[in-house]
């Protein structure tokens, strides 16, 4: 099966089959989430958190997406892979956005960006970058880069007000031109009230069943991060203790004389060339 297109995107909405969405930041997890079928892959700014052990994704560079980015590239050839704008790449100017998404396609083959929010700075940078020939896929909800003004992490749009206002923005990142929106962390209600007026995917991580797609953080439902597990993650596996047991049977066996084992993890040597070795050796130290 080929990469995905926006076309198979689209017609995916039209038929109903749910878009399975899915971060990965390295090349391993990548390989493995192609290989699983994942449909599309978010090269997420949670990078910070995730992979470099920050508390929060603003420390995260262009230089460590595009690193990332390209990784992610090669361990999954053949999967539409969006690149995360990061804090501060987009949000002085049309032309660092567009400067910024253009490095994310050059260097690191990405199909599509993603950037956070929907104010009139933010619907003017997805349209210059979309007229620079990039999908754009919009992010509004509980945005982690808006962390300060949404007073923490914590779910949006529960107030009927507030509510109305992220149906408004979804249609305001549309009609800005991007391909596709993400909706974090809202209530089921919400999420369904801006897929059903949407005219393009909607893509929801904490945003109910309703949306065309769904996006989890990889590490948070293998069960990998565990600084802290929002409430619409499911875990479907316990990898983080599975590596931790690993990681400590090799301590004990490395403490214990246990490993390598001489017959099974050590490379061998013919007879007639060990025996002359120990006599070139104690010929050498005589
Ligand atoms: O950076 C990321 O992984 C994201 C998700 C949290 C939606 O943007």
């Amino acid at each position: 099966m080929g990469k995905k297109t926006i076309h198979d995107f689209y017609n995916m909405v039209e038929t109903g089959e749910k878009i399975v969405y899915l971060t990965a930041y390295d090349y391993l997890t990548a390989k493995m989430e192609e290989k699983a079928g994942v449909d599309m892959i978010l090269v997420g700014d949670s990078l910070g958190m995730v992979s470099l052990g920050y508390d929060t994704t603003f420390p995260v560079t262009m230089d460590d997406m595009v690193r990332h980015c390209q990784a992610v590239r090669r361990g999954a050839p053949n999967t539409f892979i969006v690149g995360d704008m990061p804090y501060m790449s987009y949000q002085i100017s049309d032309e660092q956005a567009v400067a910024n998404a253009g490095r994310l396609v050059k260097e690191a083959l990405v199909d599509a960006v993603k950037l956070e929010g929907a104010g009139p700075q933010v619907t003017s940078r997805i349209k210059a970058i979309t007229e620079a020939g990039i999908l754009v896929m919009g992010h509004i909800g509980l945005t982690p880069q808006f962390m300060g003004q949404l007073g923490g992490y914590k779910a949006q749009g529960r107030s009927a007000k507030a509510a109305l206002s992220l149906v408004k923005q979804a249609k305001l990142v549309e009609e800005a031109g991007a391909f596709s929106i993400l909706v974090e962390g809202v209530p089921a209600a919400v999420g369904k009230a801006i897929t059903e007026r949407a005219n393009f995917p909607v893509l929801g991580i904490g945003a109910g069943s309703y949306t065309h797609g769904q996006l989890l953080i990889y590490a948070d439902m293998v069960g990998m991060y565990d600084n802290f597990t929002p409430k619409f993650v499911k875990k479907y596996s316990n990898v983080g203790e599975v590596l931790t047991n690993a990681f400590a049977d090799y301590v004990k066996d490395v403490r214990n004389s246990q490993f390598p084992d001489d017959t099974q993890h050590t490379y061998g040597m013919k007879e007639e060339e060990r025996a002359e070795f120990l006599a070139l050796l104690e010929k050498e130290e005589k």
